[in-house]
């Protein structure tokens, strides 16, 4: 992959920045500002090096939320930052006109366009009229085949920016682990999990299955999973993958009210063995259901894997928050701004963003 070191000329030109700005927000602030520290480095490179910088990018599911925030906090760790209310037009267009070199503009939430989610090419194209140069750097929208991830490089002379390029880095080297090696997916929706777990299955030498998950995997058994969340799905391929020998599931849960919501403590233990063990050692995924305070389980592992002497990648908002919270991020080796993209990434070993820029 090019990346923003092979573009020749920066100095007052305008670059177009796909930036890795959907963070959590709650009241109005920003909880968990992590994507955006790793969004700096590309950053800071294009602004100190003369470029009129765009940011462009999404902030929550539906586009109703808005990246001002984004834009006051951005502008708490570099100078010059300003934000644009609007997408595209000729307000935007003016307004990058004025931008001196060196300063950094941030349009608002691209999925205010509907455009944007449908890959409309006429969106496509007026954003990518906005630079000269388009530089990709939100990982973690990659496996999304939206027009600021697939249709702008189409158009404009496009470079991958330093956080994409670590991803995809170190996840390679993931698919490549040093034995005996551990993977851990948590979480929901057996079917997005699939592809991924079949793959690891075939790489890793054991593949805990935890969080909602497990409970097909525990359902498909004969296990009385009584009214925990289940995904309903293809019994077949769960049949296929419970048959592997690599599988572990969970062997003891935290059960209110007729529901699996956490991982008991016989579990913790065993996954406590299998990370002291272990030399390499992935995880995406709560292992039990953070959101409403069940979050033993998935603190325990994490703390486990920060003891051990893995070679450890963690990835998945939800996991990291978690993670953080026990300041427990610095202990690990990589730590993907990825969720479902780190997924796909592992399942394909590309993505439709990355193969845009090839
Ligand atoms: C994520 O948080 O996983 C990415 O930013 C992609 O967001 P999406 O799932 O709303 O497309």
């Amino acid at each position: 992959m090019r990346n923003v070191r092979d573009i020749r000329l920066l100095e007052n030109i305008p670059v177009l920045v796909r930036a890795a700005m959907n963070v959590p927000i709650k009241d109005g602030r920003i909880a968990n500002e992590y994507r955006l520290r790793r969004a700096l480095p590309t950053i800071r490179f294009l602004a100190e090096r003369g470029a009129r910088v765009i940011l462009i990018g999404h902030i929550g599911e539906q586009g109703t939320e808005t990246l001002a925030p984004v834009a006051e906090a951005l502008g708490n760790m570099i100078p010059n930052v300003s934000f644009s209310e609007e997408i595209i037009g000729t307000r935007v267009r003016s307004a990058i006109r004025d931008l001196s070199p060196g300063h950094i503009l941030v349009l608002e939430n691209l999925r205010r366009n509907v455009g944007e989610q449908a890959n409309d090419r006429a969106f496509a194209r007026e954003l990518a009229a906005l630079g000269d140069v388009f530089v990709q750097d939100c990982f973690d929208t990659c496996h999304r085949a939206h027009a600021s991830i697939v249709g702008i490089p189409e158009i404009l002379p496009s470079y991958a920016g330093f956080l994409l390029e670590e991803e995809v880095r170190e996840l390679t080297k993931a698919l490549a682990p040093k034995h005996p090696a551990l993977a851990v997916i948590g979480g929901a929706k057996f079917m997005t999990k699939e592809p991924v777990i079949t793959k690891l299955l075939s790489i890793y030498d054991q593949v805990f299955v935890g969080g909602a998950i497990a409970n097909d995997f525990l359902k498909a058994s004969g296990k009385e999973v009584g009214k925990s969340f289940v995904s309903n799905t293809d019994t077949d391929t769960i049949k296929k993958i419970l048959a592997n020998p690599k599988l572990v599931l969970p062997i003891d849960s935290v059960i209110k009210n007729e529901k699996i919501l956490d991982s008991g403590s016989g579990t913790k233990a065993l996954l406590d063995d299998l990370a002291k063990n272990a030399k390499t050692i992935i995880w995406n995924g709560p292992l039990g259901n953070c959101e409403n305070g069940f979050c033993d389980g998935t603190n325990a592992f994490a703390q486990a894997v920060a003891n051990s002497n893995a070679h450890s990648i963690v990835g998945g908002g939800d996991t990291i928050a978690a993670i953080e919270d026990l300041g427990l991020l610095p202990k690990f080796s990589f730590v993907s701004t990825g969720g479902g993209a780190m997924l796909d990434f592992l399942a394909h070993c590309t993505l439709p963003g990355i193969k845009a820029l090839n």
